[in-house]
């Protein structure tokens, strides 16, 4: 069935929230953590993921990766990456592809990860994550990414979440997916055909620091204009403090702190809690790391006031893309209605003071500034789910970067280049292109301008146009080619046929053939993609939005029809046309479906040796539980010989495991285990009889007093039961005195048996006894009474709550008590997927 999942894919933890009946939730890992950090660690035999890796950052500092992702979609040549790989505890590579990879050793081997397989490692663990929340298999989500990435990141994070066997029904822009975790629940915004309101999104996380302007308007989300600074961001406060702390440490207790990578990493902890404990404490903090490097403690202090003189080079940087948003949606300060904030190091109390000072007023933070992100794009796949019904709520983004297309012309005699979407263009958007053509030609497109670029490559893909041949006359075929930023917010050409014309008589009919237009090219036309739900009211280009998923086998022959092209004596037709992609880093097929391969037999190899470790800590604890019982819950319970023997063998066990049995396949720990409980189950089950026993016969005796008090209200002719049979009565009598001497026999002989032997009457026995005696008595003494006229002050629901009515009192009639408790809870598995109202 349809899972609703968000995923927000941060640099330093990630957030997943799913949508459930009750609304939008962020879920918890299983350390009820609604964070997990965003770390992969490799092990001689397994994977650990998130919180579990995060754990051996300084312990297993070179195969244990965090920081991963920026390095999306880049070759290992980017500047970007060589600055980058200095720093890490773990190695980056170059690939045989030229991209960036990740080496570590994994299985004690040495393995070359590619940055997408890595993700989606981390996604496999987030899915799980999702999983275990909804309790059903997690495939649809929606998954966040920085507005600035370009089409090689976003590609590259697509076929992640493919890896990690997700189906990722969109990208989306993470201040875009703050937006709308904004706007959706906002009851009062203005009218459709009202001025919008415009509210600033700055969203500053541990690497990037982001700016959207929105307007909004009810039911819709426009973004209005973004701008940022990739690299500002948390960490490089973090940074400020490390460098200081090096140099200070450094020359104190004369350290080269940064020449041993996990005193470095050490430090970078410490530095990360400090600036946290600053943002909430102006006084002086201490520093203190014991057993920092070459086992010296080392101590300083720090405050806010020095850490913000520190931090000035950062915080100036804080007030340019604030300018920018507002400079290219042409607003003022006075039309900004709020200014949002979220992402950790907006917690920096400098960061809001420079905020809410370039806007002049209070930064609002109605939004939880972790969860954000991971709600917005949970309401996205809400949106898009058909499981959930979520007030309709249309999002149009935009394109960040302008995007070329080149091409050879002949008729120019060289490139022609063309600006197909200009900078904040709306997204995602089509248009259709015109080629006039005899062969087949290349499209190759490019950002325009490479300087606004936070990539170092311009280059978006090249797209070959097939089969392309002339018109019967031998002049130049008009080739319409459709392109488009889809819904991830990807480029691509996406669709191109050959307009055939038919002459149907005499008349040549000179249309767009004549020699000028040839092989020139002009846009025909545009068309905005809408929402779904949009896209359903619309009719006029039915076919915009279905181009996208259908278009292998697209029959689809009214398409881009241009209606001048209709003359009267000239008939066209269409012919789809093959395109061949050569998309900037982007991974084949087959390799990616090695990936995905590859992935599964990781998840299962770690399944394995959890299902291992689990076997072999069960024997740990069986140890150590029994070692302590013995001599305490259970001494009683075993004879001193067999006590002696039992703990040498616990004792034997315990070394065992850290010696031969450290490191054994998953049976041995089950055999050893068995074997152990054969020695200590007799014990456990006499110390069981022997707790469960004495209720077992207060039942049976509570039972037999019943059933005399009965007998004796009988035989004083008590009202209640003189309609009883006497016969009947007899048999009752002779059952309850056999059943009590039954149980005073038992009762002695058990009292006199000493602990450390087995139980002469077992808890069962007993409870049979008393079934046995309910099972004849029961029927005789609730049997009904007659039916009498019932005098008024016999009203009392009291009385009327007697045996004689067959409602049971506690004891007389009712089932043991084990079965009478069961409640009747619903074990429906199948549940039908609940509707969801925003509201
Ligand atoms: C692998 O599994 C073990 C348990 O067998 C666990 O303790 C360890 O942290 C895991 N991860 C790595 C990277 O070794
Ligand atoms: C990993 O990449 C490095 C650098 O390109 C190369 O020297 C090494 O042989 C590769 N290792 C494997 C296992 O492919
Ligand atoms: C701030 O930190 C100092 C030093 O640790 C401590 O004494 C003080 O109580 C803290 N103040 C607050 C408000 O937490
Ligand atoms: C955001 O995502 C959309 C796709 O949803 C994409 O077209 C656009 O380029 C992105 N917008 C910004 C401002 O980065
Ligand atoms: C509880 O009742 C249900 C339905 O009456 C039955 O299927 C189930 O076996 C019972 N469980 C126990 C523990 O008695």
């Amino acid at each position: 069935s349809m899972s609703v999942v968000g995923i927000d894919l941060g640099f330093q933890s990630c957030y997943v929230a799913v949508a459930r009946a009750g609304g939008i939730e962020t879920v918890a890992n299983e350390y009820s953590d609604r964070s997990t950090p965003s770390c992969v660690a490799f092990g001689p035999k397994n994977r650990s993921i998130g919180a579990a890796a995060k754990s051996q950052v300084i312990s297993n500092a070179k195969n244990t990766v965090q920081g991963f992702k920026r390095f999306h979609g880049r070759a290992f040549s980017d500047p970007f990456i060589q600055d980058e790989k200095n720093n890490l505890a773990y190695e980056l590579v170059q690939l045989p592809t030229g991209l960036a990879g990740i080496k570590v050793m994994y299985m004690e081997e040495e393995r070359n990860f590619t940055i997408e397989q890595v993700t989606g490692m981390l996604l496999t663990k987030l899915k799980e994550t999702a999983e275990n929340a909804l309790k059903k298999p997690v495939v649809d989500c929606v998954v966040s990414v920085p507005c600035f990435y370009t089409d090689a990141e976003r590609r590259s994070v697509m076929d992640a979440t493919q890896i990690a066997g997700l189906n990722c029904l969109r990208l989306i822009n993470e201040t875009t997916s703050v937006a709308l975790a904004y706007g959706i629940y906002k009851q009062d915004l203005p009218a459709l055909e009202e001025k919008p309101r415009n509210v600033v999104f700055v969203d500053m996380g541990q690497s990037a620091y982001q700016v959207a302007v929105c307007s909004f308007n009810k039911g819709k989300l426009k973004v209005l204009a973004t701008a940022f600074d990739t690299t500002l961001g948390g960490r490089k406060f973090d940074e400020m403090l490390v460098n200081y702390f090096c140099e200070e440490f450094g020359k104190k207790y004369k350290l080269d702190i940064k020449s041993k990578i996990r005193a470095l990493l050490r430090l970078f902890q410490e530095c990360e809690k400090l600036k946290k404990l600053m943002s909430a404490n102006a006084s002086d903090l201490p520093m203190n790391i014991e057993c920092f490097m070459n086992d010296i403690d080392v101590s300083g202090t720090m405050n806010r006031g020095k850490f913000l003189e520190m931090c000035d080079s950062l915080l100036a940087r804080v007030e340019p893309p604030l300018r920018s948003v507002l400079e290219q949606a042409k607003l003022k300060k006075e039309d900004i209605y709020a200014v949002e904030i979220v992402g950790g190091a907006t917690r920096i109390p400098a960061v809001k003071e420079r905020i809410s000072k370039f806007f002049g007023k209070e930064v609002s933070t109605t939004l939880n500034a972790d969860e954000a992100v991971a709600r917005g794009c949970a309401l996205q796949c809400a949106i898009l789910s058909p499981a959930f019904k979520v007030r309709e709520f249309s999002i149009t983004d935009l394109v960040p970067y302008p995007i070329s297309l080149r091409w050879n012309s002949p008729a120019e005699e060289g490139l022609s280049n063309c600006e197909v979407f200009p900078k904040n263009h709306a997204a995602p958007f089509s248009k259709v292109l015109s080629f006039f053509r005899k062969e087949p030609f290349t499209l190759e497109a490019y950002y325009t301008s490479p300087k606004e670029l936070p990539y170092p490559d311009p280059t978006i893909a090249h797209f070959l146009v097939q089969k392309v041949t002339p018109q019967t006359d031998g002049s130049s075929s008009k080739v319409k080619v459709k392109v488009r930023v889809n819904i991830h917010g990807i480029f691509s050409v996406s669709s191109a046929s050959l307009v055939e014309v038919h002459k149907s008589d005499e008349n040549e009919e000179p249309m767009e053939t004549d020699q000028k237009e040839e092989e020139k090219m002009q846009i025909d036309q545009e068309e905005q993609q809408k929402n779904e739900e949009q896209q359903q009211a619309r009719t006029d280009k039915p076919e915009s939005e279905e181009m996208e998923t259908s278009q292998a086998g697209s029959k689809d022959k009214k398409m881009d029809q241009p209606p001048q092209a209709k003359k009267a004596k000239v008939k066209t037709s269409t012919v789809d046309l093959p395109i061949e992609n050569q998309l900037l880093w982007q991974i084949g097929k087959d390799i990616l479906n090695l990936f995905i391969e590859n992935e599964g037999k990781m998840i299962m190899q770690d399944k394995l040796e959890k299902e291992r470790n689990d076997a072999k800590n069960a024997v740990e604890e069986y140890v150590y539980d029994m070692r302590d019982k013995l001599c305490g819950l259970y001494e009683k319970f075993v004879n001193e010989d067999d006590r002696n023997s039992f703990t040498l063998k616990l004792e034997d066990t315990e070394n065992w495991l850290y010696e031969d049995g450290e490191d054994q396949p998953k049976q041995v720990y089950i055999d050893k285990l068995t074997e152990l409980k054969t020695l200590g189950q007799p014990i456990q089950a006499r110390f069981q009889e022997s707790e469960e026993r004495p209720k077992a016969f207060e039942d049976l005796g509570k039972q037999i007093q019943q059933y005399m008090k009965i007998i004796h209200a009988f035989k004083t002719k008590d009202d209640q039961y003189d309609h009883l049979d006497a016969a009947d009565m007899i048999k009752v009598e002779k059952s309850v005195s056999e059943a009590m001497e039954w149980m005073n026999n038992k009762l002695n002989l058990q009292n006199k048996r000493s602990l450390a032997l087995d139980p002469l009457i077992k808890t069962k026995d007993i409870h049979a006894k008393t079934k046995e005696l309910t099972d004849t008595c029961n029927p005789i003494v609730t049997k009904p009474k007659p039916k009498v006229e019932v005098p008024k002050e016999e009203q009392n629901p009291a009385e009327q709550n007697g045996p004689v009515e067959g409602q049971g009192d506690a004891n007389v009639g009712a089932q043991p008590a084990e079965e009478s408790t069961n409640t009747t809870a619903p074990t429906a598995t199948e549940k039908k997927l609940p509707e969801m109202d925003i509201d």
